[in-house]
């Protein structure tokens, strides 16, 4: 189990930093977003956050259920951003809110992860 949680703590840091270090990369740009950092990025977030809460679980560990719902829910509109903004994308439509909203949140969780 030990492993297993720190291959999920591993790829929970990687999809931080693709979404994150994507958006700060991309902050100043108007148009041609790269997109797939962000949306690979988020997938990651949930599957290995969900991954994290179950292993912690099984180990019985003292789990803040109220702190990762909130996360949850928060990487949840991340991800629904993400693909947002690669939809408009394809359509020639405006990114840019949709990028911002979700390298934004993902900074909240951090925060969230970090000071809750
Ligand atoms: C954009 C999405 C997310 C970001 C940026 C994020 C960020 C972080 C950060 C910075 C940490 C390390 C801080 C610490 O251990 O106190 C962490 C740990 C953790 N996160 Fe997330 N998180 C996200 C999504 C999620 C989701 C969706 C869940 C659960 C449903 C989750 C569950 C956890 C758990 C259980 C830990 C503790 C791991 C451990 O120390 O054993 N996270 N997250």
């Amino acid at each position: 189990m030990d492993i297993l949680h720190s291959i999920l703590f591993a790829a929970h840091m990687l999809g931080l930093a693709a979404i994150i270090g994507s958006f700060f990369v991309q902050l100043r740009r108007k148009s041609d977003f790269v997109l797939g950092p962000t949306l690979y990025g988020a997938i990651v977030q949930v599957a290995t956050g969900v991954g994290l809460v179950g292993v912690g679980q099984a180990t019985g560990d003292d789990i803040d259920m109220i702190k990762v719902t909130v996360k949850l829910g928060i990487a949840v509109i991340v991800l629904v951003a993400a693909i947002l903004a690669v939809v408009t994308q394809r359509k020639g439509g405006k990114v840019q809110p949709w990028f911002h909203a979700a390298g934004g949140l993902a900074v909240v969780n951090v925060l969230v992860a970090v000071f809750w």
